[in-house]
């Protein structure tokens, strides 16, 4: 299939093109590069340089004809958008609109969407099934989940049928190297912890280590970026083959604490990787664990690489070949 993929220069978009381009489509990545690399620019993919907020943009990409897109475009910082939803609406919202305003028009009837277990909010019961009731607690998962009501929408008048994939907690990189564009300022765990053990940062702030867990500190189900890659190629194949929309949760239903996750990183790597308890982060749940059941059995869903050593491994072997955050040794 020609396969238009919006965000495609990111973090996790990069991760789906070449997952994409080895399942044979034809793939063009549409970028704006505000977070996107273009160290992340696979040879395979074509690219066009463009913004989701502006609909020109959008529709122009659309009218060269595709079969289906992904969609990753956005803005993904949830405090960030407890301070600023202004820019999550602009872009998620109403980038979303161009974007299924432009496929409407252009024909194209499939779209893979990056959702989130933010939709859920704190959990009312773990593991988190699909049905668990949907409570956003920030404004970014509140553009998530609108989008989602956009798209079943979508789909009743307009026939675009979509995959909606919840991504848990996603790490890790690509295990063969093909991907090494660092997250410029990141905000996750893991890539913080690498900045520590690389001495770009003194120490891991822990944040709380009283919550109800095995040692105090929160809990979550940490997915192998390229696992979630797999799962976008299995999400537009039942699109094709069944004709039907879905909405799925992706985690490894691997549960592991902040503490585990250091104390693997510090044995990974070699690194002393200082770390102190400090309060909690407002708007942290406890445990956000789901089920995959679901995926497993509509998309055939199976992560690989979502075991805690090759996480940090796959992820420490792009750091360390860093001298600086932007600059490679
Ligand atoms: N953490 C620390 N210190 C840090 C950074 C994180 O202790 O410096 C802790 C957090 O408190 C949390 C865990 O590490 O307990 C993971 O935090 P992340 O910020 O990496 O991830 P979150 O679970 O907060 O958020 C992730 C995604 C969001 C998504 C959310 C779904 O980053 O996009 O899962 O609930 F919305």
């Amino acid at each position: 299939m020609k396969v238009l993929i919006i965000g495609g220069a990111g973090y996790i978009g990069s991760h789906v093109t070449k997952a994409m381009a080895l399942a044979g489509h034809e793939v063009t990545v549409f970028d704006n590069l505000s977070s996107g690399l273009l160290v992340n620019l696979l040879p395979a993919a074509a690219f066009i340089a463009g913004d989701i907020r502006h609909a020109d943009d959008i529709s122009a990409a659309f009218s060269r004809g595709f079969d289906a897109c992904v969609h990753l475009a956005a803005f993904k910082a949830v405090g960030e958008s407890m301070v600023e939803p202004e820019k999550y609406s602009v872009n998620n919202l109403s980038g979303t609109i161009n974007i299924l305003n432009a496929a409407s028009a252009s024909g194209c009837r499939k779209i893979v969407f990056s959702s989130s277990a933010a939709v859920f909010g704190s959990p009312e019961y773990v593991p988190i099934d699909e049905d668990h009731p949907k409570n956003p607690e920030s404004y970014y998962g509140f553009t998530k989940l609108e989008i989602e009501r956009i798209l079943a929408w979508y789909d009743s008048i307009r026939g675009i049928k979509f995959a909606a994939l919840r991504y848990f907690n996603a790490a890790g990189y690509d295990p063969s190297g093909d991907i090494v564009g660092l997250e410029r300022n990141p905000q996750n765990l893991l890539p913080i912890v690498m900045e520590v053990a690389m001495g770009w940062r003194k120490e891991l702030q822990i944040f709380g280590n009283d919550y109800d867990t095995r040692d105090g500190t929160c809990l979550r189900d940490y997915v192998h970026v390229s696992d979630l890659a797999d799962a976008h190629v299995n999400a537009l194949a039942y699109l094709e083959r069944e004709g039907k929309s879905l909405a799925v949760n992706l985690g490894s239903e691997k549960g592991v604490t902040v503490t585990e996750m250091v104390e693997a990183a510090r044995r990974v790597t070699g690194r002393d990787i200082p770390a102190r308890y400090t309060g909690r982060r407002a708007g942290d749940a406890s445990s956000l664990i789901p089920t995959s059941a679901l995926a497993r059995s509509l998309i055939g869903w199976n992560p690989r690489l979502s075991d805690v050593d090759t996480l940090i491994k796959s992820t420490w072997d792009v750091y360390r070949t860093y001298r600086t955050p932007t600059e490679r040794a």
